[in-house]
């Protein structure tokens, strides 16, 4: 068990490491919460994407999932970006490669590659465009075609394409965490806090998406939450958020959906490995040149349209 004497003294020597690497330490909502209040900065995936822009530091310390860090390192060739936890990846983002992406691109030759963010460097470099929760509507109208191949979020696609003119083809991918969550389930939660407003994350499966007041990325949910006059919340998305949404709205409830509403991989970075990671200059995330250019295409596409 770690002691909060250990706790202090782990701190104590991330912000000396911080110094010494001239480092800024990023960290997604997902993080645990003592994670989330060493941060320099704690944000969604569009968030994190454009603060590692503007950062001014030699090293980036990404707390999060691999392709959070891999967008980094995309976006910052000239800055080294380090994964708080070199095994932490999304099981989803791991769904499709760059070949199935050529695949279906050849089985709808006139159609444009959209990919959500949560995917590798490789399946964004055979993508025109890179879209994240908080803008997939934005980025799919954007595109040049009336045709777009979505990858690899069945579910966040089939939101899209219900607020969108746009042909979606969608391809079969999930997040376990999120697609897990069934409707009966959110009826439950629904009658055991009959005054709570729903709001879900887009990838629920379209069936809890259709029960729920507002679809939003996780930043986005904190902003409707802080501007509703409502009191109580059944939150669809992984149980990490609840630390932001509770400090920030003290006088407001939330109810998750279910117990299992937890991503294994976002957990997995700790005070312990954040701190060994700086300390070793481990878990370096680069990306090969070709692809990142190419990579890089995508996701600036993504920035200039929101
Ligand atoms: P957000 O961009 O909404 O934070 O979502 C990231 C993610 O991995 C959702 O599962
Ligand atoms: Fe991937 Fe889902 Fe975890 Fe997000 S919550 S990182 S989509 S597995």
């Amino acid at each position: 068990m770690v002691e909060v004497s250990d706790v202090e003294k782990l701190k104590e020597k991330i912000a000396r490491l911080k110094e010494e690497l001239r480092a800024v330490i990023v960290a997604h909502n997902y993080q645990r919460p003592e994670v989330q209040d060493m941060a320099d900065f704690v944000g969604d995936s569009l968030e994190l994407a454009r603060k590692c822009t503007q950062v001014d530091a030699e090293v980036v310390v990404f707390c999060g999932v691999h392709f959070m860090a891999e967008t980094a390192a995309i976006l910052n060739p000239e800055r080294t970006v380090l994964l708080s936890e070199g095994s932490a990846g999304c099981p989803m983002a791991d769904m499709i490669n760059a070949a199935e992406v050529r695949e279906w691109q050849q089985r709808y030759p006139g159609a444009a590659v959209v990919c959500y963010v949560n995917s590798s460097a490789e399946v964004k470099a055979e993508s025109y465009i890179c879209c994240t929760s908080a803008n997939g509507v934005k980025v799919v109208d954007s595109v040049p075609r009336n045709e777009v191949i979505f990858v690899p979020d069945q579910n966040l696609g089939h939101y899209i394409s219900t607020q969108t003119k746009k042909r979606l083809i969608l391809y079969p991918g999930f997040c376990y965490v999120h697609h897990r969550i069934r409707p009966e389930q959110v009826e439950m939660a629904k009658r055991l806090h009959p005054d709570a407003q729903l709001i879900v994350h887009p990838e629920c499966r379209p069936e809890v998406v259709a029960l729920a007041e507002a679809v939003l990325s996780t930043s986005q949910m904190l902003r409707y939450v802080g501007a509703s006059s409502h009191k109580s919340f059944i939150i669809g998305t992984e149980e990490g958020l609840l630390h932001r949404l509770r400090e920030e709205n003290p006088d407001k409830s939330f109810h998750l959906i279910s117990n299992g509403q937890i991503c294994t991989d976002m957990k997995k970075t700790t005070l312990e490995t954040v701190a060994k990671t700086m300390e070793l200059r481990q878990n370096v995330v680069t990306v090969p040149e070709e692809i990142r250019l190419r990579a890089k295409q995508a996701v600036d596409r993504m920035l200039a349209v929101s």
